[in-house]
């Protein structure tokens, strides 16, 4: 019988696996840090930094300085011993360097456990027994050769010219006796003295930080960063402010300690609390803990252990392996990690047929979850305690930027690459996170910002502040979204976003109202766009004629929707004045003109017989919320984030001095993208963000929209990319004549580097297109800088859509709100993580509402057929009652007939009555 438990296909039912994943989810809950915490923990390591330096080794980090003062310069020669004890095995090495090569030999020495918690005396006989052996191996017994000695544990070295390293503790799995407090160079000459075969010259005792740091700055002269990823972890780096004379030294940090003073006691799990009790030196060394690969395996142990205590895990039975310690290697978690990729794949291909919901293999998904999430953690924390460490080398440098390289070293490193690429991923986007800071906002800020917001749309709304309101509130003279009793064959056109489309529309009602659809998507070249307006418009109706000739309806008289993605002034349905070209529109003479009269004007220019109705002009905002309203009657909002972005709402009409009624309410286009034009968004402006409005068609207009939308997005990334290139920051410091040329990085590759799942290879291509060759560490560094550029985006539109649904609700009274916005456009649609950001800072800053976001599946022109056919029946109810009233209406001669019976009946009365009648029989 096949024995695969671990591999159980299970039958259950999908509500049974959902509260499984739920549960799950849960308790791995404590193990995911947010930006915050992160931000927090690298602020207490910079602390830790800074009082250990200050202390003298008091504090929870020691700080040790280690005499090195300066990295390898490529001038060494000649053969070294190198010992290193205190990772995973013992290890000889034989090093030899020949000009800028060197050549390694080495081999591993397992130590076991008796020997690493014996006395100190066995422990330095067993390395010295190592090392006899390893010269026997390369033949050198005789050779009386200098050697490193590699100690990974915390040293105090006190002097330059002596060889020697006293103990503070030991850390790790080590724990001999009469060694901490003692001179670990000794302890191994007396080892080997006692042995008495071959003698060796110890000229240097470092920590493995300084070493790695060491070997790799003879390839790299820029490493002056040593990191180890191993059994432990810790740090060293060149530190300028030790001694006053000399001018830099390697200080190991030891930041294994941080929180040994309870300084991370907020982010500490029972889980890890139970793993410190049962490790060797509890209390101590808890960021290591947290870390390093010591720890990890056991750490999911305890989970694995607690979830099937709860019953959750192998139908809870606790097993008396699982109960033992160490038996859950750090080295399964990358082995789990990696078949996670496979499982992936797996379960993408039983979604695609359909068999997800019966099929999953729970008990593996749940053990990847537990291993992925404490993996993440050590990653970020690593991350976020490297920020600090390159914070402090770059402030001590009094620089802006720091182009600095780690070295890299340890098990945990080699074997989970997935883990230490997450992590250097982090320390590479807290580098950029620093460096592009004035472009994440607190919620703080965006509260603020969404009070400006309805600041500004008060101002706009009111008849004496309009004229210098940033907002032009425009009123769009909409009163309400379809209410499912249009009907008819309706032309749409769809000028300004990225498409012209013109639709055919067809609405019916047999039983249901239905909507049938077809479309054309027509060029508008630049040349055209940019050229004068008789050329536009004619363009416009030349593709219209083409339109209707293909669809066989040149004879027909339909009416026409014109959805016109620009701010208009209107009056009527029918007229709309363009205020202004936003975007890349900049045809000249139509600027002030009614569109709907330039339109008509160029139809009937080109002799065809186009019978066209009814002109009915919609701003794109007002298409989308009418085509989601169809779907959704509550829709009151409709918002575009594509080539530009802008958002129309339904406003009670009291409150809009523009237009005359208190009845009622009537949509709103607020042309937000205009927002910040008074200057309001002054602070949160960057330097690119400036460049990008100086190189516009427009300079000082839409200021908003120049921060956020799909034109210019794509853009801004370019430029900072190439300010940060220039900085050396990335792409080792190549700037390539693609890259420099504007335009050349778009909004879609945007989005597709930021796909989760193939977006560093998409990096890959899109900057090897642009002639640079990007490294791994290149596409992370550009991965996020379009992650923060796309993230401000979404965090802006949240504020302002939050300042209006702020003000739908005060409208209503209503303690919670429940509504719904229709959302259309490019970025919106394309980009991958877009619409969740958008949603989920939407919920927090707006709390007390029930958003339902609805795309708008068939652009706004469905909606503006929609607009034309109320507008429509409406025409057609006017004419009815126009036409029924003509039957009652009186001619002069009968009219003049009604007064004579009137003075008559004055007369008789002799004005007892003041006969009202009389007065509104009077022709006038
Ligand atoms: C479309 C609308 O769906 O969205 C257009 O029909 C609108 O009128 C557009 O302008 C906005 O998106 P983009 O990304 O094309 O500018
Ligand atoms: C432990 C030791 C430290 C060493 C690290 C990595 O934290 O205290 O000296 O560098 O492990 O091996
Ligand atoms: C620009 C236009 C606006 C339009 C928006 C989205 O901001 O001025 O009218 O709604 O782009 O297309």
């Amino acid at each position: 019988m096949c024995h695969h438990n671990r591999f159980l296909l299970l039958n259950v039912a999908k509500s049974d696996i959902i509260s499984l994943v739920f549960q799950v989810d849960e308790t791995l809950c404590p193990f995911k840090l947010s930006q915050e915490q992160l931000q927090l923990v690298k602020a207490r390591m910079r602390a830790g930094l800074e009082a250990g330096l200050k202390t003298k080794g008091s504090s929870a980090i020691k700080m040790l300085p280690s005499y090195v003062y300066r990295t390898p310069d490529g001038t060494e020669h000649g053969k070294y011993l190198a010992l290193d004890l205190g990772g995973t095995n013992f290890r000889a090495m034989m090093v030899n360097f020949k000009r800028q090569n060197a050549r390694l030999y080495h081999k591993i020495y397992t130590i076991p456990l008796e020997i690493m918690q014996g006395t100190g005396e066995e422990l330095f006989d067993h390395i010295a027994q190592c090392v006899s052996d390893f010269l026997d191996y390369m033949g050198m017994k005789n050779a009386h050769l200098p050697a490193g000695f590699t100690f990974s544990f915390p040293c105090e070295q006190t002097a330059i010219d002596t060889v020697s390293g006293t103990l503070v503790s030991w850390t790790k799995g080590y724990k001999a006796t009469d060694c901490e407090g003692h001179d670990v160079v000794s302890m191994l000459r007396e080892a080997i003295k006692r042995r008495n075969e071959f003698d060796l010259d110890i000229v240097a005792v470092v920590n493995d930080t300084v070493g790695t740091m060491m070997s790799c700055a003879y390839e790299d002269p820029q490493c002056e960063i040593g990191l180890i990823a191993g059994t432990g972890t810790n740090v060293c780096y060149m530190e300028e402010e030790v001694d006053a004379e000399l001018s830099k030294m390697c200080i190991n940090t030891e930041w294994g300690g941080l929180g040994d003073d309870g300084s991370l006691d907020d982010i500490i799990t029972p889980y890890d609390m139970e793993v410190n009790q049962n490790s060797i030196n509890p209390g101590r060394q808890r960021f290591e803990k947290l870390t390093s690969g010591m720890y990890l395996g056991e750490i999911v142990r305890q989970v694995l252990l607690d979830l099937t205590r709860g019953g959750l895990l192998f139908r809870g039975h606790v097993t008396e392996t699982l109960k033992t310690p160490g038996i859950f290697e750090t080295k399964y978690l990358s082995q789990i990690e990696r078949w996670e990729k496979l499982c992936v794949s797996v379960r993408s291909i039983l979604q695609q047929l359909g068999l997800l919901s019966v099929a999953i293999m729970i008990m593996d998904f749940i053990v990847m979850q537990v291993c992925g999430a404490v993996s993440r953690r050590a990653a970020q924390l690593c991350g976020a305690g490297m920020a600090a460490v390159v914070d402090k080398i770059r402030e001590n440098r009094g620089l802006d930027h720091l182009n600095i390289t780690v070295g890299v070293d340890g098990a945990l490193y080699k074997l989970h690459s997935e883990t230490t690429l997450k992590g250097f991923s982090s320390v590479k986007c807290f580098v950029i996170d620093k460096y592009l800071y004035s472009m994440r906002f607190s919620d703080e800020t965006l509260l603020d910002i969404m009070q400006q917001f309805r600041r500004e749309l008060a101002k706009g709304l009111g008849r004496d502040t309009n004229p210098t309101a940033a907002l032009k509130m425009l009123p769009t003279f909409v009163r309400s979204i379809p209410d499912g009793s249009e009907k008819g064959d309706f032309i749409a056109l769809d000028l300004g976003g990225s498409n012209f489309r013109i639709l055919r529309v067809k609405v019916s009602h047999e039983k249901k109202q239905t909507v049938q659809m077809e479309s054309q998507i027509y060029d508008t070249p630049e040349d055209i766009i940019h050229g004068s307006g008789t050329r536009l418009f004619d363009h416009v109706a030349e593709c219209l004629g083409d339109f209707m000739e293909k669809q066989n309806i040149k004879d027909k008289k339909l009416p026409v929707g014109f959805t016109f993605s620009f701010p208009c002034q209107q009056t009527k349905l029918d007229e709309g004045f363009l205020i202004t070209w936003t975007k890349r529109f900049k045809a000249g003479g139509v600027e002030g003109m009614d569109v709907v009269k330039l339109l008509n004007k160029a139809i009937k220019k080109r002799g065809v017989s186009l019978f066209l109705l009814l002109h009915v002009v919609v701003n794109d905002t007002v298409g989308t919320m009418m085509t989601c309203g169809f779907d959704d009657q509550r829709c009151e909002v409709g918002i575009i984030i594509g080539t530009g972005t802008n958002a129309c709402y339904m406003e009670e009409l009291r409150n809009i001095d523009l237009v005359e009624g208190d009845e009622g309410r009537m949509c709103v286009n607020t042309e937000w993208g205009a927002f910040g034009d008074d200057g309001r968004l002054e602070d949160i402006r960057t330097e690119f963000d400036r460049e990008i409005d100086r190189g516009s068609i427009n300079p000082g207009k839409q200021l908003f929209e120049k921060m956020v939308s799909g034109m210019y997005m794509g853009e801004l990334v370019r430029l900072i990319l190439v300010k940060m290139a220039r900085e050396g920051l990335v792409f080792e410091g190549r700037i390539t004549p693609e890259l420099l040329t504007k335009g050349k990085f778009e909004t879609k590759h945007i989005s597709a580097i930021e796909k989760s799942k193939e977006g560093l290879s998409k990096a890959r291509e899109i900057l090897t297109r642009l002639g640079v060759e990007p490294s791994t560490d290149d596409c992370i560094a550009v991965q996020h800088v379009c992650t923060v550029v796309s993230f401000r985006s979404a965090n802006l539109i949240a504020a302002a859509l939050a300042g209006i649904l702020m003000r739908l609700k005060e409208n209503k009274g209503v303690a919670r709100l429940r509504t719904t916005v229709g959302i259309d456009g490019s970025l919106y649609k394309m980009h991958p993580q877009y619409a969740r950001r958008l949603h989920k800072a939407v919920r927090r800053l707006v709390p007390d509402t029930d958003v339902r976001f609805l795309l708008s599946e068939s652009g706004s022109g469905k909606g503006a057929a929609m607009v034309t056919a109320v507008a429509y029946r409406l025409a057609e109810h006017s004419r009815q009652i126009a036409q029924i009233l003509s039957e009652f209406r009186l001619t002069t001669e009968q009219l003049l007939e009604v007064r004579k019976l009137s003075q008559w009946c004055v007369c008789v009365c002799v004005c007892v009555f003041p006969c009202v009648l009389c007065h509104y029989l009077t022709p006038s």
